[in-house]
């Protein structure tokens, strides 16, 4: 029987992880979040994990929110960087193999072709510069690590844009929303059943340690996003398409940040869906 820890699973995909957890009877999974376990503090990772059999982390546990990481440089680095660290320390000691998810927000944006794993990163905020730089910390400590970058992550949980749209559209009759940045969203659900799918195939072991990106197929614009959203959801709210310099956010956001995800495809047989297809299935989830 494997154990997996899951650090942060209170967040958006902890909760997808949690969701899914029924499905896999041959996991044994320890569901934490900073009150049964603060991944900033090296000493109760180091306590928890004592007497533990633990296979696999998998860090779920970020500092997320991107405009307050701007005046907040100290914490986004604790628990995005430094806490990090914490867990690469203790899963190359232990002999674990760490997940741990990263952004979109590690490029700077400039691209017109979908980032590969190869590209450089350049992030322009403190948060993509402290979800870099734990990223390094993973590289360089712990060799057996799956870091997986996702971009634009929705769910029925926690703060994101389809649950904001949901509830704006249900009032107003118009919203501006930006068309000039392109990413790709990526359902919550679908990237826990990614990792779940990575780890269940790989037995006890790994196949290819490293870097991966995952999102949802298709590219789109936020504007094309909001207007599916109401579309699906029946909301009479009309999307109105606004350029980001009328809409001003404390943190820079990327204009280009799609993911190229042919690595994970080929090396773990990953069947990804195209985001269209999955705003159905969280809307009903939230409204059902
Ligand atoms: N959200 C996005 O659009 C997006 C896009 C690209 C990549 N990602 C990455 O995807 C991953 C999952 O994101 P998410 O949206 O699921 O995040 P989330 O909803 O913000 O969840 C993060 C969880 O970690 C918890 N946490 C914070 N500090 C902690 C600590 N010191 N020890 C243990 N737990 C702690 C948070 O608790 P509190 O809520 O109490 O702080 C929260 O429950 C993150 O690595 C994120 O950087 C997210």
């Amino acid at each position: 029987m494997l154990t997996i820890l899951v650090t942060g699973s209170k967040g958006q995909l902890g909760s997808e992880i949690q969701e899914l957890s029924s499905n896999y009877p041959n996991i044994n999974f320890l569901f934490t979040d900073i009150e049964e376990l603060d991944i900033c503090s090296a000493d109760a990772i180091k306590t928890y994990t004592l007497d533990k059999p633990i296979d696999y982390i998998i860090n779920c546990a970020a500092y997320t929110n991107v405009d307050q990481a701007e005046k907040n440089e100290e914490k986004a680095r604790q628990i995005n960087s430094e806490a990090v660290k914490n867990l690469a320390s203790i899963a190359i000691e232990k002999g674990i193999t760490l997940i741990h998810i990263s952004t979109d927000y590690v490029f700077s944006g400039k691209n017109y072709t979908p980032y590969t794993e190869q590209d450089k990163a350049e992030p322009s905020g403190i948060y993509g510069k402290t979800k870099f730089e734990g990223e390094e910390f993973v590289r360089k400590i712990c060799p057996k690590h799956i870091i997986i970058r996702t971009s634009w992550l929705y769910s029925p949980f926690g703060k994101n844009f389809l649950k904001t749209m949901l509830t704006l559209g249900k009032d107003k009759k118009e919203l501006g929303v930006v068309v000039d940045q392109i990413g790709t969203p990526t359902y919550a659900y679908d990237l826990a059943t990614c990792i779940l799918t990575i780890i269940n195939n790989s037995i006890k072991e790994i196949s290819e340690y490293g870097t991966y990106h995952y999102s949802n197929e298709g590219v789109c614009s936020w504007f094309d996003f909001a207007t599916d959203i109401q579309s699906i959801a029946k909301n009479k709210c009309n999307i109105k398409s606004i350029e980001s310099k009328d809409f001003q956010t404390f943190a820079k956001r990327p204009y280009y940040s799609v993911l190229n995800k042919s690595k994970i495809k080929h090396i773990f047989a990953i069947e990804i869906p195209h985001w269209k297809s999955r705003i159905e299935h969280c809307i009903r989830r939230i409204t059902e």
